[in-house]
């Protein structure tokens, strides 16, 4: 695994060191390590010679950029009006049944992370979640068991 200090490098090369750079260099560090240290935010602040307070604004602004150790997989459920109006509720019941967590839990193995997050653009598609990337729409009970199973067995 790259050491957290050479991996901010590499993105700071890649994206540059200006204060436009900060969201795409922390949304790599994400991809290679799931979240975000105090630690590697500090290195952020210093490769980019702005304040640490700065970063971890920035970081706990944006409900994708996590601070916290997450799961393999993390589960976002989107709890805005289109999605809640066509089933949100049983969708989540459903995932904590499942898995044995509630919303912003994460399993004892490490595998998934289940949490509520705002519109995700798929309103006409909805009730709707992303895995990691990945989005599935046009939710039901039924269809989340199916793809929840999927991933527990990977
Ligand atoms: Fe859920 Fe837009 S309201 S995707």
């Amino acid at each position: 695994m790259v050491e957290t200090r050479d991996l901010v490098k590499t993105l700071a090369d890649k994206h540059g060191r200006s204060r436009e750079a900060l969201i795409p260099i922390l949304q790599g560090i994400i991809q290679e390590e799931r979240f975000l240290t105090q630690e590697t935010m500090t290195e952020v602040a210093e490769e980019l010679n702005i304040s640490a307070a700065q970063v971890y604004g920035t970081a706990t602004f944006y409900s994708f950029l996590d601070t916290e150790p997450r799961g393999f997989y993390v589960i976002r459920v989107c709890r805005t009006i289109t999605c809640s109006m066509k089933g949100k509720n049983a969708i989540l019941q459903t995932i904590e049944e499942l898995l044995k967590i509630k919303v912003g839990e994460t399993t004892q193995n490490r595998k998934f992370t289940l949490l509520e997050t705002n519109c995700l653009g798929w309103c006409h598609k909805g009730p709707a979640m992303l895995i990691n990337d990945e989005a599935y729409t046009e939710l039901d009970p039924d269809k989340v068991r199916e793809i929840i199973s999927e991933h527990m067995k990977k």
